[in-house]
């Protein structure tokens, strides 16, 4: 005997799908516009919502094998034709969409990595560059497929239960037995919901709140994330007190232990919009006094792989080959030789940064006051990220990031001896 209604698992998952695909359809308008970090995350969404559609329909197919379904409403031939292909459309929609989508990302020429609602990294499929384009196609116009197939799919389980007098909204909706409104109504309620959920959603504003507050111009009270701005390398610390005892005329500068919760940050502008970020990870070599500027030397070796902009998949690109690419440059360097006093407690340091393999010099500014055995110094510099090679291919454009990146530090330091 088969069921007279849906299985639970079928109900919950016909109801699930069908108001994250609306949501998706709807969300999708909002896929346009300039390049940027809104952009970026409302991407990051629609993959996200985009996978999840394709992994419950998966689920969904299985389930149509397993639970046994109620027998389908007798009706006249081309009726019965018309609902199963209908029914087989929309299967068929909601795993071409995302896997279009999917096939789309995996052979863009930029790759940007799918990390779902920022936290599961998702791969990219293995499938040829001629693949995008087609898909590209398809995926832009299935969706419109689809709305007609909803009118259609709509339209005959209101003949069946209005017109024909078979309460067929009493298989998919608790409820709805006769002519009863409640099930109907609660069917508009998701449809509609989903269509209000695409319109208001700003995945943005939730990255923003959700972002640290740390940004490097901000001073250092909150407690870095695991900053060990460390001791020196043995090496380098011999090396510099080389320097110091070589240059017996003058005074020799403080050998300077960087405190924890200091921060080393950046800020860059992408489509005329700032993102800030910061590294977690750097240690510094300071030997520094004011009264012994020619032999004070500076040394700062950045972790690339720590650098944090608050949203996890534009940190992986960041690291990625267009920009750090951390696989062959984990680590960028500063490091400087040269000072010049500036006038009350300003200082300006001409160093040589290395980054991605790139070494340029880059006048640094910043400020030290030193009380006893405490230092508190910040400074900034603005680079030239082109120079170095960060942003490759389409992101070398400053049309959309701009070339300057004003990196900044605020941190505090004890004398050692
Ligand atoms: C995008 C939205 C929707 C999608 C993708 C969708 C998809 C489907 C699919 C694939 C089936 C066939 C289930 C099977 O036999 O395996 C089905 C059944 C059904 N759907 Fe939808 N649906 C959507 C929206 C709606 C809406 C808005 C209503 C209510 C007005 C509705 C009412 C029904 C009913 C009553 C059935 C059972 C049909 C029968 O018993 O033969 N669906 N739906
Ligand atoms: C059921 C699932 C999906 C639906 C209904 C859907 C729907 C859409 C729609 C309507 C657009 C056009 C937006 C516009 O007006 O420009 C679009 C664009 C896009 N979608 Fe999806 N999508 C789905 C899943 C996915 C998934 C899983 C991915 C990637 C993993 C994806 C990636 C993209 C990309 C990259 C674009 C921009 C394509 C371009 O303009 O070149 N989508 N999607």
């Amino acid at each position: 005997m088969l069921p007279q209604r849906y299985s639970l698992g079928a109900i919950v998952l016909h109801w699930l799908i069908a108001a994250a695909l609306v949501f998706q359809i709807v969300f999708a308008e909002s896929l346009e516009g300039p390049r940027g970090p809104d952009l970026f995350a409302r991407y990051q969404l629609h993959k996200s919502v985009g996978i999840t559609i394709l992994l419950l329909s998966v689920l969904r197919l299985g389930w149509r094998f397993v639970a046994p379904r109620p027998a389908p409403v007798p009706g006249p031939k081309w009726a019965m034709t018309l609902s199963g292909l209908v029914h087989f459309g929309f299967y068929f929609f909601m795993i071409a969409a995302p896997v279009t989508g999917w096939i789309i990302v995996s052979t863009s020429k930029i790759k940007v990595d799918t990390l779902l609602f920022g936290t599961i990294p998702w791969p990219h499929l293995p499938v040829p560059a001629s693949w995008g384009e087609p898909a590209e196609f398809l995926h832009h116009f299935m969706p419109n497929i689809a709305i007609a197939l909803l009118v259609l799919h709509v339209a005959g389980a209101l003949r069946h239960q209005y017109l024909l007098g078979t309460p067929i909204l009493a298989r998919m909706l608790p409820g709805g037995q006769g002519k009863a409104i409640g099930a109907l109504v609660t069917a508009a309620a998701i449809m509609l919901g989903a269509v209000v959920l695409g319109n208001v959603i700003d995945p943005r504003g939730a990255a923003q709140a959700a972002k640290p507050a740390a940004v490097a111009t901000t001073p250092v009270a909150e407690p870095a994330l695991d900053a060990t701005p460390a001791a020196a390398p043995e090496g380098q610390e011999a090396e510099a007190e080389d320097v110091a005892t070589d240059d017996e005329a003058n005074a020799e500068p403080r050998n300077w232990v960087v405190a924890k919760g200091g921060t080393l940050g950046f800020s860059a502008r992408w489509n005329g919009e700032p993102v800030d970020g910061r590294f977690a990870r750097w240690t510094a070599n300071i030997l520094f006094s004011p009264e012994a500027l020619d032999a004070s030397k500076i040394d700062v070796s950045i972790d690339l792989g720590s650098v944090d902009t608050g949203d996890g998949q534009r940190d992986g690109t960041l690291t990625g080959s267009d920009f750090f690419d951390t696989g062959k440059f984990a680590k960028a360097t500063y490091r400087a030789s040269k000072f010049k006093a500036l006038g009350g407690s300003r200082y300006r340091a001409d160093g040589t940064l290395t980054l991605r393999g790139v070494s340029k010099s880059v006048p640094l500014n910043f400020t030290l006051d030193i009380t006893g055995d405490k230092a508190r110094a910040k400074g900034t510099a603005t680079i030239d990220r082109t120079s170095f090679g960060v942003g490759q291919g389409d992101y070398a454009s400053t049309a959309e990031i701009a070339g300057p990146v004003a990196v900044s530090f605020d941190l505090q330091a004890t004398a050692r001896d």
